[in-house]
């Protein structure tokens, strides 16, 4: 299958054959004359042989896409036969020891859909250089270890662009002489001190407005922030400007880091690959996580926006000053950065529910990539292109990482570690190790076994044994790793266990930390006054399976008497998981009925104790998805999945109505709307009570529903009784729908929503009005953000529709891959991760999904993005 594929889609980059750059860049001066359809860039870059290199080397750019018009050295026009071009790169042979490069060349912006370089986005051009798109917009060393300060000259039309910005201080502005082939331009100057990447650069272009504050350093800077937006949204900007004061302070408080340019600015465009870019001083934002107000974002969105203002800002520091040598090293900014906003997030808002949170995502997306075909270390060793792997893998497995470095040395060592890590490491492009070595430094511990959780993928499971004998306990822990793609071996890792034992009051024994460093572990207590549980991993100290032979009762013990959140939480999760597991014929409890009587009670308990917070009773109320019982079964068969997960609900609503009617009554939350952790997670118990009071659609919910839905201020609780009207199989949906559409349609962000809820409804003849939704005005397959709404949606969280037994789902699905594939291939590659799992499912699926899988595969004129994915998840087939 390899062989008959074009031999570029096969050249892989290695860790392996890092090598530093014969050449370093000292300055680059670019100047822009932008223009939708012919766009002229000069780049003059001060190039230098880099200090050990004997002369002679060639020089070699990096550049797909551009028509170049002019090369010259030192203001010397090259002949032809001076350099040489290809697809993929400028080669110039022989250069000076050090020298001016100036080259000119011209680049097409509006057609740009796959949104990589420079594009536009309704009207205004933008740029989104992460990972290798600075090389669609001039020659290049397009790679993160070559560092240069950088002036920015941008040119344009003033009346369709009066906003001209890119990154660092500006420098000066002003109307360019009146001319006939460019009456009413003008023009700015940007200058960045701060050597940076060139996958940091950004430019913004157009008609925007803007808001406006002020922040003071500690050490007395000034620094004027701005959020631009398009002049419409301009009201639904302030709670990113306060997100983005938050994030500031906190990262002087927390890690000791302070802005460093006169300027912060954010950017909302609508046409975005990714959640947001950290480009030095001029972050780019999906407007998804920027815009917002009460009556068209959810408590869902704020906490989002809070979430990544956080986190992009923070990369000024991890990620910006101190860069990653290669994108073998991606893990080094992203699971640091992300670790860093958990941490924010854990601050402003609930801490055990954030942890909850966090490893619910974790569960959700980077258990099931650890498990399959597309497992990969958080430290990758090969790509073929880096874009694929910008996965939970390197983000959130990485954070993890990151986290029990911290558990293992201590908060002081682990503040003093990063103080050393970004002293050091100032200005330049660092590597994994050299983030680790600082973890030693500070500790003086050998982290030497820690570092294979950066080169093995793959879940550890840690399996649990016990003995009771009379007072005295032992408890045996062994570890053990299955195989993944090209890692049969896995060796023993260090992995950090917080554990306690609980008896039916509560703790027996006070948190200890144990270091599983071998394969297994035997501990033994004695003087115990009862049986105890063991709660392992509390806080989810280490990103692991437990396979723990818990009973149900065991399991009720630490979900109503363990002091740990987050196993309280587990547990019941895990639970009410193995019940649904159970009705559908694949779990280990006996009487799943009587059970769930027993869980209904426990909840009822949490329901109505004073002491927990209402956000903690809505995680633990939440009913495990479709999704992640398939997630959790060994033969995936969607359609026992979906009926045994209708029966848990309705045996639990039965038990629970009165108190669910009660809790729905009680937090609903009195005006003015604020979206702060507290009111959010009154809103989340309501809404989530309402959920499950939808289990069984009667006409007296409904007509909460549609009370909720008519007296509504705010998109939290008209999104929940929206949705779960899309959910429900009654005559009011239809007009439900409609209506919201009709209400909405002038709110794309909000139309976004309302395609996602059709493309999650699970009921008959669910495929054909999301084919339908296809041909909608407001679907738009080149808006990423349309895509995931209704195609990413629709394959990653429906099951049931998904995988309907006809392969129908699949069919749809494949031919939308297709379709977007010239588009955008990184957002058609991402979306090819919702067949992850087709290895387990029941053999009529599998067949289907894999015979897919295969013809993509062997698809003549795929971009590397989807081949690379395709290969990877059909291998060995
Ligand atoms: N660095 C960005 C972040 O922190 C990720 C990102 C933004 C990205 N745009 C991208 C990655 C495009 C790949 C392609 O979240
Ligand atoms: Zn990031």
């Amino acid at each position: 299958m390899k062989t008959d594929t074009a031999p570029d889609k096969v050249n892989k980059t290695w860790l392996k054959d890092y090598q530093q750059p014969d050449y370093g860049i000292r300055h680059t001066r670019l100047e822009f004359e932008l223009s939708p359809q012919k766009t002229k860039v000069l780049a003059r870059l001060q190039i230098g042989l880099a200090p050990d290199r004997a002369e002679g080397e060639p020089l070699i750019l990096d550049g797909e896409g551009l028509e170049l018009v002019a090369v010259r050295i030192d203001g010397q026009a090259l002949a032809e036969d001076q350099y040489e071009v290809t697809d993929t790169q400028l080669i110039i042979p022989r250069v000076p020891v050090s020298f001016t490069l100036e080259t000119e060349v011209f680049i097409n912006p509006a057609g740009n859909t796959a949104l990589s370089g420079l594009y536009m986005s309704n009207g205004m051009f933008c740029t989104q250089c992460e990972a290798e798109g600075f090389r669609h917009i001039t020659y290049y060393m397009d790679r993160p270890d070559v560092l240069s300060t950088y002036d920015v000259r941008i040119e344009a039309e003033k009346a369709a662009n009066p906003v001209l910005l890119a990154n660092g201080n500006p420098v000066q502005s002003g109307d360019l002489p009146e001319s006939d082939e460019r009456p009413g331009w003008h023009f700015a100057e940007w200058s960045d001190p701060h050597p940076k990447p060139c996958y940091l650069f950004a430019l913004v272009a157009g008609d925007l407005a803007h808001v406006e504050d002020q922040f003071q350093t500690k050490s007395g800077r000034d620094v004027t922030l701005r959020v631009f937006v398009q002049p419409e949204n301009v009201g639904k900007c302030d709670y990113t400007l306060d997100a983005l004061k938050r994030s500031m302070a906190w990262d002087e408080e927390t890690f000791g880091r302070e802005y460093d340019l006169d300027i912060f600015m954010i950017v909302a465009v609508d046409h975005f690959n990714f959640g947001a870019m950290e480009n030095k001083g001029l972050n780019i934002f999906n407007s998804a996580y920027v815009l917002a107000s009460p009556e068209t974002a959810t408590d869902m969105d704020y906490e989002l926006i809070e979430g990544i203002v956080a986190h992009e800002y923070f990369h000024n520091w991890s990620g910006n000053r101190v860069t990653c040598r290669d994108w073998f090293q991606l893990c080094l900014k992203e699971g640091f950065t992300v670790f860093r906003d958990q941490e924010f997030s854990a601050d402003q808002r609930s801490r055990p529910v954030q942890r909850i949170k966090d490893v619910r995502r974790l569960w959700q997306s980077q258990f099931p990539e650890d498990a399959g075909p597309l497992a990969h270390p958080v430290r990758p060793e090969s790509y073929i292109t880096i874009d694929n792997f910008y996965t939970a893998t390197v983000y959130n497995k990485g954070a993890e990482l990151v986290r029990m470095m911290k558990t293992l040395v201590g908060a002081d060592d682990f503040r003093r570690a990063t103080d050393i890590y970004f002293d050091r490491h100032d200005g330049e492009a660092a590597t994994v190790d050299d983030f680790v070595i600082c973890m030693e430094e500070a500790s003086g511990r050998d982290l030497g076994q820690f570092r294979r959780w950066y080169s093995d993928a793959g879940t550890p499971e840690i399996s649990v044994t016990d003995n009771w004998d009379n007072g005295n306990y032992t408890l045996t822990l062994t570890q053990k790793t299955a195989p993944t793609p090209g890692q049969p071996e896995k060796p023993a890792r260090h992995i950090p266990v917080k554990l306690a034992l609980v008896g039916t009051d509560g703790p027996l024994t006070d948190e200890e930390l144990i270091e599983l460093e071998g394969e297994a572990k035997t501990l033994t207590f004695s003087g115990l006054p009862e049986k105890p549980v063991p709660s392992l991993c509390r806080g989810f100290s280490a990103p692991v399976r437990l396979k723990q032979a818990l009973d149900v009762a065991d399991r009720l013990t630490l979900i109503q008497s363990d002091t740990d959140p987050f196993n309280r939480w587990s547990q019941a999760h895990l639970l009410a998981q193995d019940l649904i597991k159970s009705f559908a014929g694949q779990g280990k409890i006996d009487q799943p009925e009587e059970a769930v009587f027993a869980y209904a009670n426990a909840l009822g308990v949490i329901l109505q104790d004073e002491t927990l917070e209402p956000a903690f009773k809505a995680e633990i109320l939440r009913v495990p998805t479709e999704s992640d019982i398939v997630r959790s079964v060994e033969i995936i068969d969607p359609e026992a999945i979906g009926t045994a997960r209708k029966t848990f609900r309705s045996i639990l609503l039965k038990q629970l109505r009165p108190l669910l009617m009660q809790a729905w009554e009680a937090n609903r939350t009195a005006p003015p709307y604020s979206p702060a952790a507290e009111q959010a997670g009154q809103r989340g118990l309501k809404n989530t009570a309402l959920a499950l009071l939808m289990a069984e659609p009667d006409d007296e919910v409904m007509s909460l529903i549609q009370k909720q839905i008519e007296t509504a201020d705010n998109m939290t609780d008209e999104a929940a009784a929206v949705s779960l009207a899309a959910f429900a199989d009654r005559p009011e949906r239809e007009q439900i729908l409609a209506g919201f559409y009709a209400k909405w349609q002038h709110e794309t962000l909000v139309v976004n929503k309302w395609l996602a809820w059709q493309a999650l409804s699970g009921l008959p003849g669910a495929l054909a009005e999301i084919q339908r939704l296809m041909a909608h005005e407001a679907f738009d397959l080149r808006n990423p953000n349309k895509v995931r709404a209704l195609i990413g949606a629709f394959a990653m969280e429906n099951p049931g529709t998904f995988h309907l037994a006809d392969g129908s789902g699949y069919a749809f699905f494949f031919d939308r891959i297709r379709e977007l594939d010239p588009v955008n291939p990184q957002v058609a590659a991402r979306l090819l991760t919702a067949t992850e799992n087709w290895r387990r499912l029941e053999p009529g699926r599998r067949g289907k999904l894999s015979e897919k899988l295969k013809a993509l595969c062997a698809t003549e004129g795929l971009s590397k993005n989807v081949y690379e994915m395709a290969e990877r998840l059909a291998d060995g087939e």
